[in-house]
């Protein structure tokens, strides 16, 4: 039994096998067709943080290939304290054959995963978010056929997207960037991770925008402050100022650039109207594609 509660779960031909079983389902659902692939089966979402793609799209991902869903809040699933984290998972998996989780700890999702009879996908923690990650490197191959001379410049937060992206850009030999502000780059911890699973990845994290996105493939931001952080979204406004994805710093980078964001935007500080809206913008193709992978990682983790 697999669990995705990172992208280091998937093998390099595990990770391959997931985007080719997405982008044939994508290319047969725009052909009409809805192959039940999980008929009778049942998705069980436990979300602590609000969601519009992840939530929905998963959902809708399994009706199409034939099962069914249950949502649960951290309050209905008793995560709150109202009975042991292994007890829930027991519960749970037993009566689910796929369950997604939405949590603050990365730790938790890692934990549910160990006692759990069904697999686990991570729909967000505040360190990973490996589905984004797999439905950005299906649209990247859309784009651009192949990942090893594409260059993915992130300007912003080194969080939970741009991490996950890290894992995706080595795993895939792709090149990344990452222009971040002073005391928001990567943490050491998973600078070292990453050099320890990927020795040959060649990752830069730089603190201008301008150079870093000279030549870029792919700019990509996400939000200043995270889901969890609205706190510290003042003081980040302060020190994310010259790190705003806006036509200036597009010009900077190659005409064929195109720009990437996970959403939701927070349209005026990370990125303008212009920039979201403008040409190279393929944001909504990410966000259609969330479901064409989730449908794609489903199939893959539930085939018989
Ligand atoms: N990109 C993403 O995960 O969006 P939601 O927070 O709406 O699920
Ligand atoms: N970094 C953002 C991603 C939202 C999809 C957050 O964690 O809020």
């Amino acid at each position: 039994m697999k669990h995705l509660t990172s992208l280091l779960d998937l093998s390099a031909d595990d990770l391959s096998a997931v985007l080719s079983t997405a982008a044939d389902l994508k290319a047969r659902f725009l052909r009409g067709e809805r192959p039940q692939l999980c008929p009778g089966r049942v998705l069980v979402q436990l979300f602590e943080k609000p969601s519009l793609r992840t939530r929905n799209s998963f959902e809708a991902a399994m009706i199409h290939l034939g099962g069914s869903g249950i949502f649960l809040s951290t309050q209905e699933a008793g995560l709150n304290g109202r009975e042991s984290l292994a007890d829930i998972a027991r519960v749970i998996s037993s009566f689910a054959d796929l369950i997604t989780m939405r949590t603050f700890s990365q730790q938790l999702i890692e934990d549910f995963a160990e006692v759990s009879s069904c697999p686990i996908v991570n729909g967000l923690s505040d360190y990973r978010h490996p589905c984004q990650a797999l439905t950005d490197l299906l649209t990247i191959q859309e784009l651009r056929g192949s990942f090893p001379d594409q260059h993915l410049v992130f300007v912003g937060d080194g969080n939970n997207v741009s991490m996950s992206l890290a894992l995706a850009a080595a795993m895939t030999g792709m090149k990344m960037t990452l222009a971040a502000p002073v005391g928001f780059e990567f943490t050491e911890e998973f600078l070292q991770l990453l050099q320890q699973q990927f020795p040959q990845h060649q990752i830069s994290v730089c603190h201008d925008p301008h150079t870093a996105v000279k030549d870029a493939s792919f700019v990509y931001t996400d939000v200043w402050a995270s889901m969890g952080q609205e706190d510290d979204a003042e003081r980040r406004k302060q020190a994310f100022a010259d790190f705003q994805v806006n036509e200036a710093l597009m010009a900077s980078a190659p005409a064929d650039v195109l720009f990437m964001h996970d959403l939701p935007a927070k349209r005026g500080l990370e990125v303008t109207d212009g920039v979201m809206d403008g040409a190279a913008s393929v944001v909504f193709q990410q966000a259609e594609n969330r479901m064409h992978l989730a449908r794609g990682l489903f199939a893959w983790l539930l085939q018989p």
